[in-house]
């Protein structure tokens, strides 16, 4: 079983620290909260696995196909290319985020029955939202009255989310405020709540008068930029800034440094929708090289990075990951002086959404999904190996040959796209299957004695591997009456 540290830095927040509880009414209670709130987090889980693979990456190699075949991505349905987008974003690493930061908020570990039934109405909501956007698109099928149902269900989801998280007080803040880590993560979850506003106010205006469920071209851009720039890349900042130093034993990030790259993020995406998209650009190169900076992801590490119980090559993925976003944000600015048919674009896009995001969630979720789902093992370190590489490869294959070939510059090139698509599916279902394998045939610690999960910043595999050391922890936690 488990028992958060953190929690144990809120004592009134706990069951276990009801002064007049015996030791084992104080298990019993561990025992339900833990597996309830790993019951939550696998179910968030899972439905991301699902809209990762089949509404988003099978949609995605469909359209590429397409696209390939006809030599052109002008011939394929915006609302297929969006249907995807919106699957990946929302659908996978949506309900990712919403699944951790309920698991990792110490209040909500309290166990209280209605923070639950909010966590399970909030994953309903947003999981029917997410779903029924995608039938509107792919299907068109009552678009005019999914469109906005859809909306206003991922938004209503969302604030249900804030909600919890908010009440959140970190541990260690010691009224010194919060850390600046969560500052950034809390930037990110405005940059959320602002995208799925602008969902929902395009949605009601297609609803209201549009021909179809597609967003017009320019306002996707637009809206993508937010998304990318404003949700998507300050919630990787916040919670590198978090863990990184822990699991690759860098120094300690510089939040200053940080914050500027935040403040240039929010700007650019300002000037993007005031109608200065390519100045913008440049501000999101700055933004990129100074969280790279601030994080200090290529300097020397003053200490061995932790990757028991996952694959050795764990930091050089993570690391090549912000090379990919580097990258991403020069190829925005070679698409704001050079792009006539979307090749820039695209290879910018799939460089940040790919080459940044997906390799991130692809090496973050296989070291801390395991334990948070019940003090598990990774089902298998080779598969994660597998995975990366293959996704890695057709990432590094889609990126110059969607710029060669959508621009027009080498025909060869689009021989090579779908290619790079069957790397990338390869690699994401190796993933699902590494993570599904983690959860049905990896036999939960949690079941076997009470265990102590250290804080995020604590969080190593050796507490999996040792229960019986995290056991005694969590008997003193219990007889010190939670201090
Ligand atoms: C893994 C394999 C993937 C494939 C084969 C794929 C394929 C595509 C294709 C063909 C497009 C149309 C535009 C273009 O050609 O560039 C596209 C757009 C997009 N993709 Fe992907 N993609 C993949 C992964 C991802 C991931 C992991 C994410 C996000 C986490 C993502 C998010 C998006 C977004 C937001 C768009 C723009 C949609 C719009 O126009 O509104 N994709 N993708």
């Amino acid at each position: 079983m488990i028992v958060s540290t953190t929690t144990a830095s809120h004592p009134r927040d706990t069951a276990v620290c009801s002064p007049p509880h015996s030791p084992a009414e104080i298990m019993e209670a561990v025992r339900f909260r833990e597996s309830s709130l790993s019951r939550l987090l696998v179910a968030y889980i899972c439905s991301g696995l699902l809209f990762m693979l089949l509404p988003g990456t099978f949609l995605g190699v469909w359209n590429l196909l397409q696209i390939s075949g006809s030599q052109s991505a002008g011939f394929i349905a915006p609302a297929w290319l969006q249907a995807h987008g919106h699957a990946q974003v929302f659908g996978w690493v949506g309900s990712f985020i919403l699944g951790i930061g309920f698991y990792s908020i110490p209040r909500f570990t309290a166990a209280r029955k209605p923070a639950f039934c909010a966590a399970w109405v909030c994953w309903v909501m947003w999981t029917v939202g997410v779903a029924s956007r995608w039938i509107a698109n792919v299907s068109a099928w009552q678009w005019r009255l999914l469109l906005p149902v859809s909306a206003t269900l991922e938004l209503a989801a969302f604030l249900i989310f804030f909600r919890a998280v908010s009440r959140h007080r970190p541990e260690n803040s010691c009224g010194n405020g919060l850390p600046s880590w969560v500052w950034v993560v809390i930037s990110a979850s405005m940059g959320l709540f602002a995208a799925l506003t602008v969902n929902l106010w395009v949605a009601v205006k297609l609803a209201r008068g549009g021909t179809g469920p597609a967003f017009p071209h320019v306002l996707d851009q637009h809206y993508l930029t937010l998304v990318a720039w404003g949700f998507l890349v300050p919630f990787v900042w916040g919670f590198s800034a978090k863990w990184m130093s822990v699991f690759l034993g860098l120094k300690p990030a510089r939040p200053k440094l940080l914050f500027t790259a935040l403040a240039m993020s929010f700007v650019g995406i300002a000037l993007t929708f005031a109608g200065f998209g390519g100045p913008a650009t440049g501000l999101f190169v700055a933004g990129a090289i100074l969280a790279t900076a601030a994080l200090r992801m290529f300097e020397p590490a003053q200490r061995e990075p932790k990757t028991r119980g996952v694959h050795t090559s764990f930091p050089y993925f993570v690391r090549s990951a912000y090379a990919w976003l580097l990258l991403a944000s020069l190829l925005g600015v070679g698409a704001a002086l050079w792009d006539h048919s979307g090749g820039f674009w695209g290879a910018s896009r799939h460089a940040l959404t790919v080459g940044f995001i997906a390799i991130m969630v692809l090496s973050v979720g296989q070291r801390i999904l395991p334990a948070f789902s019940g003090m598990r093992l990774l089902w298998s370190t080779k598969l994660m190996f597998a995975a990366l590489t293959l996704l890695w490869i057709g990432c590094a294959l889609r990126v110059p040959t969607e710029l060669l070939a959508y621009q027009g510059y080498a025909n060869w090139a689009w021989h090579v796209v779908p290619l790079s698509a069957v790397f990338e599916l390869a690699g994401i279902t190796a993933f699902a299957v590494n993570i599904f394998g983690t959860f049905i045939l990896e036999p939960s610690h949690a079941h076997q004695e009470p265990l102590v999960v250290p804080s995020i910043g604590e969080l190593d595999t050796e507490t999996v591997a040792k229960p019986s050391r995290a056991a005694a922890r969590c008997i003193r936690f219990g007889a010190q009456g939670g201090s």
